[in-house]
């Protein structure tokens, strides 16, 4: 199949059309979202549904997101409450998902047969138009193969679904850069299951009770359950072996600038010290206050410290708090937990 990509924005009405027409003729569509790309299909369509997990290549148990153009469209779909509401009134649309008890228009594919699925009403003019003109709510996962880092532009779902899909819709590089907050609400408590642009602090505004899953900070034991399905795979990974330097414990200037010299490797470092190391591979994540910069460029250096083929990435710890967090959560799974807290621990070379 040809994979057409067509640059757009909330007023290219011709191809939104034909994306539509796709999406309701039971075809996938990619298409831009503030936080990463998505890859679409009519949410009310079981088999064009499954289609999206054999074009990612994504574990069937994973269940996808519905799109929405407006919060009260959840009502369709989904069993919704009063915190809905007030969580969509401080943040839809925008980068927070959130599950509910689903109806039973939704079909099994798209909630991989949970009793609850997944809603968001995302901030990007061309997914809000593609809604509104398709008149069906859209399911869509990340636009990526499944073990990739989430597509931040249309060249990214190019990379990774050429030829899988019919269409990629343009829109520039996504706003934010990681994945949207996905919560569960019961009662008054909101847990968040994946950290996104939406924080925790942010959360504590619409409920005094918030807390963060265990998953988020930690690998999943062996016998616990994942509240999410999502938090179980290995994910954002790139090929080379990623290592996070706690720079509490361990200079992270002096470490890197000796692996540059011992070991074909790329470093992930703050802008400030570009001049401090050797001009090698170095992948510039923005300066280190510049949370919001660094989240934007996130998945696109992950994905090119594969294009620079070396062994090993180092990268720095980041702070597992605030506007952090999200960062933190993607690189400690993109390392699969691997992270130095004293040179000493470090063997060297490719064998971690
Ligand atoms: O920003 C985003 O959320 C992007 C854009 C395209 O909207 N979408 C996205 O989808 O990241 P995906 O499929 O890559 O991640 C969805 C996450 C997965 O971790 C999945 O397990 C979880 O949401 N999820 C979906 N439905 C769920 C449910 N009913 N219960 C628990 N977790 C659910
Ligand atoms: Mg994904």
């Amino acid at each position: 199949m040809e994979t057409k990509i067509f640059k757009v924005t909330k007023d290219s009405l011709d191809i939104l059309r034909e994306a539509s027409k796709l999406l309701n003729s039971g075809e996938l569509v990619a298409f831009p979202t503030e936080t990463v790309y998505g890859l679409g299909a009519n949410a009310y369509d079981g088999k064009s549904c499954s289609n999206i997990f054999l074009a990612k290549g994504r574990p069937s148990d994973n269940p996808l997101i519905v799109h929405i153009s407006s919060p009260e469209q959840a009502e369709n779909i989904a069993y919704t409450c009063d915190l809905y509401y007030k969580l969509a009134k401080a943040f839809m649309p925008g980068p927070l998902t959130v599950i509910l008890p689903k109806k039973d228009i939704i079909p099994s594919e798209v909630t991989a047969g949970l009793a609850t699925v997944a809603i968001r009403c995302p901030k990007n003019e061309v997914a809000n138009k593609l809604i509104e003109i398709s008149n069906i709510p859209i399911a869509a996962p990340s636009a990526n193969a499944s073990g990739k880092p989430s597509p931040t532009c249309a060249k990214h779902v190019y990379d990774d679904l050429n030829g899988k899909i019919p269409m990629i819709l343009d829109g520039g590089s996504s706003e934010f850069g990681v994945e949207s907050t996905v919560i569960t609400i019961k009662n008054d408590v909101i847990t968040i299951l994946r950290p996104g642009s939406i924080t925790k602090e942010m959360l504590g505004h619409v409920s005094k009770n918030v807390q963060i899953a265990p998953a988020v900070k930690e690998e999943l034991r062996a016998d616990e359950q994942a509240l999410s399905p999502g938090m179980k795979y290995k994910h954002y990974a790139p090929n080379a072996s990623l290592y996070l330097i706690d720079d509490k414990s361990i200079d992270f200037i002096k470490f890197t600038s000796k692996m540059q010299r011992l070991e074909n490797c790329a470093v992930m470092c703050y802008d400030e010290e570009i001049n401090l190391l050797e001009n090698k591979n170095l992948l510039p994540v923005g300066k280190e206050k510049d949370i919001k910069k660094q989240t934007k460029n996130l998945f696109n250096l992950l994905r090119s410290a594969d294009d620079l083929g070396v062994d090993t990435v180092y990268a720095h710890l980041p702070k597992d708090d605030g506007e952090s967090l999200a960062i933190y959560n993607r690189m400690i799974r993109a390392c699969a937990h691997r992270v130095l807290t004293s040179e000493e621990q470090h063997k060297g070379g490719t064998n971690g």
